[in-house]
C-alpha cells in the first residue's frame, strides 16, 4: 500500500471528504455498496485527497462497502472510521487492506461530558486507549489519523496531553472536531492555534478540522482553523451530515480558491466537477439542494435584480466573484436523443464514470433510455444519472413493485388514483381518493401494504429544465425508529412519486440501515 501524504504540506490544503460516512449519518441517507461506489468514483474524479468510505465495524454491509471502495479507487486515499476499540480498528484495517493508499481514522471522546456519561472512562484510561488504538492501526497502515471527539468542549490541557500521546504513538494526522457545532470562528481558530503552539512535535503532523453546522458556522469555523494552521478540512458534498450537517466541501474549496489572496493555499480539486458531484449525491441520497445554497444551488449564479443584470451584462465581475462554468454549471450539455444508439449511450456512460456489472445490466439501462427518449426529446447527463439510480433502486429489493397506475384530477372533483402493484410476485390493485393525485396514489398504495409508516418528507425536483423534464421525487418514511428515503424519477411526477414511495417501503422491508458509529 502506497501512502500519498507527506507530512510537510506547505501551500497545500488536504480535502478529506466524509460524505460516505458522516454524510451517510443523515436520516434516511444510508447507501448501498453500489451507490457508494458511484459516489466514490465521482469524488475521485473531483480530486478529493481522502475519501472516508464508511465505518467498517458497523455491520457486514458497511465492511463490504468500504472494502469495495478501497478496491475501486486509485487516485484518492480510502479511509475507514474506527472507534478506539480493538475490534473496530482491526475491521477498519482489513477493509482498507486492498486500497492503493489506505488510512485508518480512529477516535475517542475527550470532553468531560462524553468521558463521564458515554464512555465512563477517566482521563488516564482515555489516553491509554488512544495510544493503543493508534498502535493497532499502525499494524495495517502507516497513515493513521486520530480524532478527539467533542474537542470543542474538551479541556485544553487534556487535549494537549491526548494529542501529544497520539503523535508519540505514531498518528500522522490529528483531527480536532467540533462534534456538536458549538464553536464560533474566532474561538475555533484560536483553539487550533493554541494546539499547534502547545503540542510537542506539532510540526511533524497534519492538523485537521471537522466542523458540524448546528449554528450554521461549520464552513466559517473550518476556514478559521485553516487560517490558524489546519492543513486538512473534513467536509461533505452539499454539507450533508449528522443533524445540521458538516462543513460543505464546495463552499470550503471555493472560499480558499476565490480568496487565495488570504489563504495562499491550493487544493487538488477540479472545481468543474463540483456541480456534477453535488447533483449525483443529491440524487443518490434523496437530499435536495436548496435553491439559494452557495455554489451548487440552482440560484447561486442567477441575477434577478435589473441593476445586477445590467451590471453583469456590462462587465461580469461587477456582481460575480466566481464563474458559474468554473464550478461545473452549464456542464449539462445536450447529450443524446431518441435516435442515439447503443454505442453512443455506452460512450456517454463511460464519460460519466458509470460502469455496468454485466452486458445484461447495460441492456436494461439501454431499454430504459429508449423508453425515456420516447417521452423526452433531449436526454442530459443528469437524466442518465437518474436512470442509473432508478435501476440501482430497483435492485435494492423488488418486494413491492409498481406494475401500472393511473391518477385523475379535475377541477371541482376529488382526485382519484388506481395502483396495480406486485408484492413478492403477487399482483394487487387498489383505488383511493385524496387531496391531490399524489395523496390519492399514496393512499391506494397504503390500502394494499398497510405499512403504517409515517410520511416525514415529500419533495419534487426537476432534474433538468423544461416542462418535459423528469421529476425526481424523495419520500422520507419513518417506522419503529427507522428512517428511510425513497426516490423515483419519471417525466410524470405522480408516477415518480409512486416509485419513490415504493422504494422507501422496499428499504424498510429490506432493513437497509446504518448503525450509528458515534456510540
Ligand atoms: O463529529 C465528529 O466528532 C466525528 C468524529 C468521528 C470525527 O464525526
Ligand atoms: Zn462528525
Amino acid at each position: 500500500m502506497e501512502n500519498k501524504m507527506a507530512s510537510n504540506m506547505n501551500g497545500k490544503l488536504i480535502i478529506f471528504d466524509t460524505t460516505l460516512r458522516d454524510g451517510e449519518q443523515s436520516p434516511g441517507a444510508a447507501m448501498t455498496q453500489e451507490m457508494k461506489i458511484r459516489i466514490a468514483r465521482q469524488l475521485e474524479k473531483l480530486g478529493v485527497d481522502i475519501i472516508e468510505a464508511g465505518f467498517a465495524a458497523a455491520s457486514p454491509g458497511d465492511f463490504a462497502a468500504v472494502s469495495a471502495v478501497a478496491k475501486t479507487v486509485k487516485e484518492s486515499t480510502v479511509c475507514s472510521l474506527a472507534r478506539a476499540m480493538e475490534n473496530d480498528v482491526r475491521r477498519a484495517g482489513e477493509a482498507i487492506r486492498s486500497a492503493k493508499s489506505g488510512r485508518i481514522h480512529t477516535f475517542i471522546a475527550t470532553s468531560p461530558i462524553h468521558m463521564q456519561h458515554k464512555l465512563r472512562m477517566n482521563e488516564d484510561q482515555v489516553v491509554e486507549r488512544a495510544i493503543s488504538a493508534v498502535k493497532w492501526a499502525l499494524e495495517y497502515t502507516d497513515d493513521v489519523e486520530f480524532s478527539a471527539e467533542d474537542a470543542v468542549r474538551s479541556d485544553m490541557d487534556f487535549l494537549v496531553r491526548v494529542f501529544d500521546a497520539a503523535i508519540q504513538a505514531g498518528a500522522r494526522t490529528l483531527n480536532v472536531p467540533d462534534t456538536v457545532g458549538y464553536s464560533i470562528p474566532a474561538a475555533w481558530g484560536e483553539r487550533m492555534r493554541q494546539l499547534i503552539a502547545r503540542v510537542p512535535n506539532s510540526d511533524k503532523v497534519i492538523w485537521s478540522t471537522h466542523c458540524h453546522n448546528d449554528l450554521g458556522l461549520a464552513v466559517a469555523n473550518s476556514l478559521s482553523a485553516v487560517l490558524n494552521g489546519a492543513r486538512q478540512v473534513e467536509c461533505t458534498i452539499n454539507g450533508l451530515g449528522e443533524r445540521a450537517g458538516n462543513a460543505s466541501l464546495e463552499e470550503v474549496v471555493m472560499a480558499v480558491k476565490t480568496r487565495r489572496d488570504i489563504f495562499n493555499l491550493d487544493t487538488r480539486i477540479d472545481t468543474t466537477q463540483i456541480v456534477p458531484t453535488s447533483k449525483l449525491v443529491s440524487s443518490i441520497t434523496g437530499y435536495p439542494v436548496q435553491p439559494n445554497k452557495a455554489i451548487v444551488g440552482a440560484n447561486a449564479f442567477a441575477h434577478e435584480s435589473g441593476i445586477h443584470q445590467d451590471g453583469v451584462i456590462k462587465h461580469r465581475e461587477t456582481y460575480e466573484i466566481m464563474r458559474a462554468e468554473d464550478v461545473g454549471w452549464n456542464a449539462n450539455k445536450l447529450t443524446l436523443g431518441k435516435l442515439s444508439g447503443r454505442n453512443a449511450l455506452r460512450q456517454r456512460f463511460t464519460a460519466l464514470n458509470i460502469e455496468f456489472a454485466s452486458e445484461e445490466a447495460f441492456n436494461a439501462a439501454f431499454q430504459r433510455f429508449k423508453e425515456l427518449a420516447d417521452r423526452k426529446n433531449e436526454i442530459f447527463d443528469e437524466d442518465l444519472q437518474a436512470l442509473v439510480s432508478d435501476e440501482a433502486i430497483a435492485q435494492i429489493s423488488e418486494y413491492y413493485r409498481l406494475v401500472a397506475m393511473r391518477a385523475h384530477s379535475e377541477t371541482g372533483a376529488l382526485p382519484t388514483a388506481r395502483v396495480v402493484m406486485s408484492i413478492d410476485g403477487a399482483e394487487h390493485q387498489a383505488d383511493a381518493q385524496g387531496g391531490g393525485p399524489v395523496d390519492a396514489t399514496f393512499k391506494a398504495i397504503e390500502q394494499v401494504v398497510k405499512s403504517g409508516a409515517e410520511l416525514q418528507l415529500f419533495s419534487v425536483n426537476n432534474i433538468t429544465s423544461g416542462t418535459d423534464a423528469q421529476g425526481e421525487v424523495t419520500v422520507r418514511l419513518s417506522k419503529g425508529g427507522r428512517i428511510v428515503n425513497g426516490q423515483g424519477a419519471d417525466t410524470d411526477i405522480v408516477v415518480a412519486s409512486a416509485k419513490a414511495y415504493l422504494n422507501a417501503l422496499n428499504k424498510l422491508h429490506s432493513r437497509l440501515e446504518r448503525a450509528h458509529p458515534q456510540i
